[in-house]
């Protein structure tokens, strides 16, 4: 264990934390988003910076273990300028269409500019090849809303073990790719863990918003694991499934048939009574 200040807060921390978790142990608020609770630390967005007392930059908390004696501010008037000028650098590329966005509602970063109250950003497309983008059948890549974040990338390293996808180049040269596309198993991973609408369902038959849907907790009926989901349901129909990062024995992870495979239960040629075999037919 180390001692350690968080905001005048004097606390005992086991070896191996990071600063932020170690904040978010005694409900201290630091914004994120590259980080992911699931994912080992990234440390692309830069929006968790802190200060420590006798360093001359702020480092980022994602990332950074805690050690004796570290004395922490996360809150002052120059990390607020600073996380600004960074989410502004994000948004740069990002097209700010929530009104068309499948992601508006219940989206990190959407979240994360409306804390900052960020409103004056010109938008400028990548420069980048479009060829070669990332899609499957199943979901669908928007470059023009991808903030680079890499949480897709490590969700499909290091949850599934495949790294079927990778960012490649830099800056405005950045761009998803899929580097093995005939391992990908189209299982979602990458789009549940996006904090963007730059991933998103190629189903879209049937679309909601999340503050019109309801959401009903189930076990997926596909096989014995009994991953834990959410079905999302509009006017009597699921229109989608949802997992969450604490839930069940999955912890938000479901294959291509839990996430996906859900158009059956609406399907008008289901079978809803029994058939009774007669004359041999
Ligand atoms: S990804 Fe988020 S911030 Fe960007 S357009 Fe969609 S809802 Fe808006
Ligand atoms: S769908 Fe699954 S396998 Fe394919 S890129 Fe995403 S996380 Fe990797
Ligand atoms: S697709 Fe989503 S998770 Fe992947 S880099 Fe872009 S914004 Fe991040
Ligand atoms: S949350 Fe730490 S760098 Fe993104």
């Amino acid at each position: 264990m180390v001692n350690v200040r968080i905001d005048g807060k004097e606390m005992l921390v086991p070896e191996g934390k990071t600063i932020l978790e170690a904040a978010q142990t005694v409900g201290i608020d630091i914004p994120t988003l590259c980080f992911h609770k699931r994912l080992p630390p990234i440390g692309s967005c830069n929006m968790c910076i802190v200060e420590i007392q006798g360093r001359p930059e702020p480092v980022t908390s994602c990332n950074t273990l805690v050690e004796e004696g570290l004395d922490v501010t996360t809150t002052s008037d120059a990390l607020h300028a600073q996380r600004i000028i960074n989410l502004k650098k994000i948004l740069h590329h990002h097209a700010l269409d929530c009104p068309i966005c499948d992601r508006a509602g219940e989206c990190d970063l959407q979240n994360i500019v409306y804390r900052f109250g960020i409103t004056d950003v010109p938008f400028e497309p990548r420069a980048q090849k479009r060829d070669n983008a990332y899609a499957t059948s199943l979901i669908r890549y928007w470059p023009e809303r991808c903030i680079m974040c890499r949480r897709c990338v490590t969700a499909c390293n290091s949850i599934k073990g495949i790294g079927a996808i990778d960012i490649i180049g830099e800056g405005d040269d950045a761009r998803l790719v899929p580097v093995a596309p005939d391992k990908c198993k189209s299982c979602g991973e990458c789009l549940s863990v996006c904090p963007t609408g730059a991933l998103t369902e190629n189903l879209g038959r049937h679309k909601g918003r999340p503050w019109l849907e309801k959401r009903t907790k189930t076990t997926c009926g596909y096989c014995g694991c009994g991953c834990q989901l959410e079905l999302s349901v509009l006017e009597n129909r699921v229109i989608g499934v949802h997992t969450k990062t604490d839930d069940g024995v999955n912890q938000g992870s479901l294959c291509v048939k839990g996430r996906f495979g859900y158009e059956f239960i609406g399907d008008e040629s289901r079978l809803k009574t029994p058939l009774i075999k007669e004359n041999g037919q």
